[in-house]
């Protein structure tokens, strides 16, 4: 696995990555390898949630696996900490495969990918994670890797530059992307399935958290289970990371088990709140609220009410508050919901955007 570079998610035109340093981003945070490996469920019977990929997926490995042919290639989309990298890995563990891992920003050049696709041996899974961010000239080989499991390689430069064919074996390819939109068309169209992974329900992110303290051994209550699932954003590596971190405060303030009592005073320490918000998300609520009456307010106004980038409120809070209703973006500027003077205490006006229920 050490060919996997980490990715970060990279704001087009190049500024510098950035992950948020809180302990609901849905990014993997350093230090966090290990033990998601460890919690990765290593079958698509083990595999919580997602019902529909699940069975898509199992209907499409079994397929191949009647008729012995490799599976068409598989697209995983959707938002950082679903499961893809670890849907990626059953996918291989199912097919009896081994299972060749790199990512988009890794394959810069064409030859770093025929290196990689000349390495396969028939039937080989070969995951590429954040497939969007794949150079131009690297995926275009892929386009006839894909199709055709030959390529062209190309020696040497200007006139005297030759093409070589080479034949590469029957290979099923498995692409993750937080960012489906950037996919280009003709990639898109030769994925011969294309899984589109949904945020977790509190129901079966309870299972998420009660499967991981089983496995790392803490002993929870079926409530406190629940309540750390409800704060978890719909997300399992948040659940996963908000568990541990319950942990360690059970383990401080007394024997270790978690009971309601302890995941709700750990969760108030780390600063989560009943809806799995951090404080830069209520400081945001606040500044709309309490400081500019619900908006609308312009992005950077709200930037500097709270001390951070637009760009950090836009791409780090923004997508949350909106997905929970607690916020609008219109063409005059953010509007809070109801919903989300509720969510401070506080009644809401009468013209405030209907307050649809929280979608979590
Ligand atoms: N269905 C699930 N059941 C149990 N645990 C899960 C499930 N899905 C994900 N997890 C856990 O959540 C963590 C993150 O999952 P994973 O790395 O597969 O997400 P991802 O979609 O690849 O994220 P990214 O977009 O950041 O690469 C892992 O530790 C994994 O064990
Ligand atoms: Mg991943």
């Amino acid at each position: 696995m050490s060919d996997i570079e980490k990715t970060e998610f990279q704001i087009p035109g190049g500024l510098p990555p950035r992950t948020r340093d809180s302990v609901v981003d849905a990014q993997e945070q350093r230090g966090e390898t290990d033990v998601e490996v460890s919690l990765r469920p290593r079958s698509l019977d083990e595999f919580i949630g997602q019902p529909k990929v699940r069975s898509q997926l199992d209907l499409v490995l079994t397929g191949a696996k009647n008729r012995g042919v490799a599976p068409d290639h598989i697209l995983l989309s959707g938002p950082p900490g679903l499961g893809k990298t670890t849907m990626a890995m059953i996918v291989a563990q199912e097919l009896g495969a081994s299972l060749r891992m790199t990512s988009g920003p890794a394959l810069e050049r064409a030859g770093d990918l025929a290196a990689m696709l000349s390495n396969l041996i028939e039937g080989d899974v070969l995951f590429i994670d954040e497939i969007h961010r794949i150079a131009r000239p690297a995926e275009e080989m892929l386009y006839m890797a894909m199709e055709d499991f030959r390529i062209d390689v190309i020696v040497g430069k200007g006139p005297g530059a030759t093409s070589i064919p080479l034949e590469i074996a029957p290979f099923t390819l498995v692409g993750a992307t937080t960012r489906s939109g950037m996919l280009t068309g003709p990639l898109r169209d030769r994925f011969g399935f294309v899984a589109q992974m949904e945020f977790y329900n509190d129901e079966d992110l309870t299972k998420v958290v009660t499967r991981a303290a089983s496995i790392l051994g803490v002993s929870i209550d079926a409530d406190a289970a629940s309540e750390i699932a409800s704060r978890s954003r719909g997300t399992p590596r948040i659940a996963n990371r908000l568990l541990r971190r319950v942990r360690d405060f059970a383990e401080v303030h007394s024997d270790g088990h978690i009971d309601l009592g302890a995941a709700k005073a750990a969760l108030i320490v780390f600063d989560v709140d009943e809806i799995g918000l951090d404080r830069l998300d209520r400081a945001v609520l606040n500044a709309l609220i309490r400081g500019h009456g619900g908006g609308p307010v312009g992005l950077n106004t709200l930037a500097v009410a709270v001390g951070e980038e637009p760009s950090t409120v836009e791409e780090v809070c923004e997508p949350f508050l909106v997905r929970a209703g607690l916020i609008a973006r219109t063409a005059r500027g953010r509007v809070a919901t109801a919903s989300a003077w509720q969510h401070i205490g506080l009644e809401p006006p009468a013209d405030a955007i209907g307050g649809y229920q929280t979608l979590l």
